[in-house]
């Protein structure tokens, strides 16, 4: 049986409920989740579709306090280990309003940090639909991940995760 892994940081906020929205839309035999903190790297392995989610809280967080990050952690820790022959997906969570020049930036360092490991990068995600003007999650008309915005646009979060998690069983096959 494939399996799938969902990681997600930080706790009891936005993010938190959406991955358990992600979680929720696998059948839960195959299906774990973990805060990135309480997972262990060395189990990585075990899954066929790992998939990150996180917000963008501000770029500092993300590229100058490297070690003061739970996720860059994490990306020092994975960075060894071959993932080749598994796949990888991510969604991340930004509000376009109050951020529409780094909306759902941390969809980039997902991607670029990831993308050490050989895993095969799936779930991109149009970006019609959403109102920013600049990220670094994008390239052409396309997110890396599932963008969600909890601020300005929840009414639609249902529709999207559902519809891009069927992309993603469709294309690992579960
Ligand atoms: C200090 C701070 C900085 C933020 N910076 C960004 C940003 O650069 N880009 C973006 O899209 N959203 C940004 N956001 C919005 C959050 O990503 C968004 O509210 C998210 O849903 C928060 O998730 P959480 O409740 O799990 O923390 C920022 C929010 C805060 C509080």
């Amino acid at each position: 049986m494939k399996k799938v892994l969902i990681l997600f940081w930080g706790k009891g906020g936005n993010v938190e409920r959406m991955a358990r929205k992600v979680y929720s839309m696998f059948s839960p035999e195959q299906t774990d989740i973990f805060d990135v903190v309480s997972f262990d790297v060395s189990k990585i392995t075990d899954y066929d579709l790992i998939i990150l989610g996180g917000s963008t809280v501000g770029a500092e967080l993300w590229t100058d306090v490297k070690d003061d990050n739970e996720w860059n952690r994490f990306f020092r820790k994975v960075e060894d280990i071959d993932l080749s022959g598994k796949y990888v997906a991510f969604f991340g969570l930004g509000d376009q309003v109050l951020y529409p020049d780094h909306y759902v930036d941390a969809l980039g360092i997902f991607k670029e940090e990831m993308s050490k490991t050989g895993a095969t990068h799936i779930g991109n995600w149009p970006t019609e639909g959403y109102r920013f003007t600049d990220s670094d999650g994008m390239e052409g008309d396309h997110f890396f991940g599932l963008a969600l915005d909890e601020d300005r646009q929840a009414e639609f979060t249902e529709k999207r995760v559902k519809k891009w998690t069927d992309l993603l069983k469709k294309e690992v096959g579960l």
